[in-house]
């Protein structure tokens, strides 16, 4: 063990530090086995004042520290530098208060979102945020990633959801406003800054989230379309007519859904068939189960009959929504045989994703013949995700990352919708911000972590 090995032992017990040939893969490896590094200390701090204690330890020794969370970043923005530390905020994972009366939660950075959906939910309330990771994603990776989700169209991103926050600068001072207050103007609002920073400006250690009444009705469909047109259309229709209560509108197109269901073949029954041009799933959440029922069935019947949706199932029953949902958000197990895949998060105008799937496609499928492309994504954000595997191999990736973002720059789209720049995005980010706005960036980073030891190598160019 060396010297700064038994000085963070000192911290965290010697139980949580692990060192060199000691650390586990999964702290040197990322969840898509696409980013490696080789880090010199794991560290796994139990209170704010640790990892304060560590980070001033940090900055004496030179090391710089890679926050990490649940490890389902996408990016590789938990990918430390080879010799620097690794901060596993894994011990740190209890939610640590629900106010029912404000409807707030005071929650640690290692708890994951299931745990806050849980806890929130025994006490008759909920927490929004939702995302096909939720078992293991962390509420402090959320916040620093500012998560997306199947949610975002009805309740917004992570970021409007953090009420409060805490973090540790770089130079270990805390910074803490854990308020349980919506409105709060007393001077720059910080917590922003910290949201979406990707461990770049400090490690978030606690937080109060927002939460809303828990809905008592829950309405689930699957529908299938003859064109993009019919879907925005659909989109509308349902938005208008379920009066604020539609929360997702997931949209699949007919690669990734004849992709997927057919994957998960040996696991449950294809809930549509095949060869509808789109699919979406729809969520509907409410307060009044017999009218939110009829009301989401009814809107679909005419929908059906206004040519809008061409096949609908809606789920009679938890597991039948469950295996509707399974479709879009199993993507582990469905996506490991075009490994190594590449993939995207890229938002534009709803209105361009058409004319960005049909160019892009056949850039891809016109270099590489073998290639899989499925495209889906929370249509309603104007957020897509595009998947590139099988028959490109590793070292094409940089290729089809120039196609691909291209024509995201030709419909001034961003380069990340939600998993945010990390690691593998870093020199695409000027192709969405502008040189002022990436000197900006800059300044802000330079003025917090003068000596580039939180999270480097990632976001800025
Ligand atoms: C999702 O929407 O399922 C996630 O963002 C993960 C992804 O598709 O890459
Ligand atoms: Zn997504």
């Amino acid at each position: 063990v060396s010297s700064i090995g038994q000085s963070l032992a000192a911290i965290v017990g010697a139980s949580n530090v692990f060192e060199g040939a000691g650390i586990e893969e999964r702290y040197r490896v990322d969840i898509m086995a696409k980013y490696v590094s080789t880090p010199g200390f794991v560290v796994r701090p139990g209170s704010t004042e640790e990892v304060a204690a560590v980070v001033k330890l940090a900055a004496q020794a030179n090391l710089s520290i890679t926050p990490l969370g649940g490890r389902t970043g996408v990016v590789g923005g938990g990918t430390a530098k080879d010799g620097a530390i690794v901060l596993s905020l894994e011990r740190m994972n209890k939610v640590l208060e629900v106010d029912a009366a404000s409807m707030t939660m005071t929650v640690e950075a290692g708890a994951t979102l299931q745990a806050t959906h849980e806890s929130a939910e025994a006490n008759g309330l909920f927490m929004p945020l939702d995302l096909g990771a939720r078992g293991s994603a962390t509420i402090g990776g959320n916040i620093a990633t500012n998560a997306g989700g199947n949610r975002v169209l009805r309740w917004g991103m992570m970021r409007d959801m953090v009420l409060g926050l805490e973090a540790v600068l770089a130079n270990g001072s805390v910074v803490s406003s854990l308020t349980k207050a919506l409105k709060d103007n007393a001077g720059y609002n910080w917590k922003h800054l910290f949201i979406g920073s990707e461990g770049t400006l400090g490690v978030i250690t606690r937080a109060v989230l927002r939460l809303r009444p828990l809905p008592v009705s829950s309405q689930t469909a699957l529908v299938a379309m003859s064109s993009f047109e019919t879907a925005t259309a659909l989109l509308r229709k349902m938005e208008a007519a379920l009066g604020g209560r539609l929360s997702s509108f997931e949209l699949m197109w007919s690669d990734f859904y004849d992709f997927s269901s057919e994957a998960q073949l040996a696991k449950r029954a294809r809930p549509l068939p095949c060869g509808h041009a789109l699919y979406a799933l729809m969520e509907s959440l409410g307060s009044e189960v017999a009218h939110d029922a009829d009301l989401f069935a009814q809107t679909l019947e005419q929908a059906m009959s206004e040519g809008l949706a061409s096949d609908v199932v809606i789920a009679q029953s938890d597991r039948e929504r469950d295996n509707l949902w399974a479709v879009r958000d199993d993507l582990t197990e469905v996506l490991r045989p075009l490994r190594p895949l590449i993939a995207y998060d890229v938002s534009m105008a709803l209105g361009d994703m058409p004319r960005f799937r049909e160019e892009t496609r056949a850039q891809i499928l016109e270099r590489f013949p073998q290639a899989t492309t499925l495209y889906y994504g929370h249509a309603g954000d104007g957020n897509l995700h595009l998947v590139v595997g099988a028959g490109t191999g590793k070292d094409q990736t940089t290729e089809v990352d120039r196609m691909v973002y291209r024509v995201v720059e030709k419909y001034r789209g961003s380069v990340s919708g939600e998993h945010g720049i990390g690691k593998g995005k870093r020199e695409y980010i000027g192709l969405t911000r502008s040189a002022q706005e990436l000197a900006l960036m800059q300044a802000i980073k330079t003025a917090l972590d003068p000596h580039n030891l939180m999270n480097p190598g990632k976001v800025l160019p």
